[in-house]
């Protein structure tokens, strides 16, 4: 479903120039639930912006449901985006002058969604992350774990078929984190296609394949043991 051949990725800081991402082939299917690690630096966020839309490579192919976004226009690739990603960030990411309901709608907007019909969808999804109780309240009056719950809602509210989370626990307390990686494993079960990044080892673990990266390459890949450590497969 996410299929990534050969990207590469470099950005030129002064005169230096950063190799973020070297050659990354993978795939990710329908219904995984996979978190990317790896120290600070090593490329997890320039692929979740690639993933997501959000960036270009500078060479190889990234394809989307069969379709090679390199040959879509702008508008094509954020219908797509607006379409298929649900997008999930370690600061929230959501406009502080709108209620929680607001907040959730607002990806409906540039859509044929009926405005009675973005009232029922975002209203539900409220009330399945808990917060049926704050739906007309601002995200100034809610704790970090509340405003997860809406920006949660919101990547939901299209139907996408994956959600990106980049360290969707990176600002949270523990027992929060817990909450937060209980309700994205509930929908999981559910069927949610969903791809994160984290750099701790007991959020990764709720993922059921792990791709560990260092410097732009993928050191292990739970799901390819071959390409990973080989000392496990003979434990
Ligand atoms: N927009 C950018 N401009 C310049 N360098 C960048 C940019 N984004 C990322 N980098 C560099 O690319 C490398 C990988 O960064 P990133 O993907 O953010 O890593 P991670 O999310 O694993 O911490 C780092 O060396 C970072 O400094
Ligand atoms: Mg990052």
């Amino acid at each position: 479903m996410l299929e990534l051949r050969h990207i590469s990725k470099s950005f030129v800081n002064g005169s230096e120039q950063v190799h973020a991402l070297k050659d990354i082939s993978l795939s990710i299917q329908t219904n995984e639930f996979v978190a990317f690690m790896g120290s600070s630096g090593s490329g997890k966020s320039t692929l979740m912006n690639i993933l997501g839309c959000l960036d270009t490579p500078n060479s190889g192919q990234y394809l989307l449901d069969d379709q090679d976004v390199a040959t879509l226009d702008d508008d094509t690739l954020s219908a797509i985006r607006n379409r298929h990603i649900g997008f999930i960030f370690q600061t929230f990411h959501l406009l502080p002058k709108l209620s929680a309901l607001e907040n959730v709608k607002l990806p409906l907007r540039y859509t044929k969604v009926s405005a009675e019909e973005a009232d029922e969808r975002a209203n539900k999804l409220l009330d399945q992350v808990g917060l049926g109780h704050r739906k007309n309240h601002r995200p100034n009056e809610m704790s970090g774990g509340q405003r997860q719950r809406v920006a949660i809602a919101r990547a939901l509210i299209n139907r996408p078929t994956v959600i990106l989370a980049d360290e969707p626990t990176g600002n949270l307390d523990s027992k929060t984190s817990v909450e937060i990686m209980a309700l994205l494993t509930d929908l999981h079960q559910q069927g949610q296609t969903i791809v994160m990044v984290t750099h701790e080892d007991d959020i990764a673990e709720c993922a059921k394949r792990v791709i560990t990266m260092r410097d732009g390459i993928v050191l292990s890949d739970s799901a390819d043991p071959v390409k990973g450590d080989h000392s496990k497969e003979s434990e």
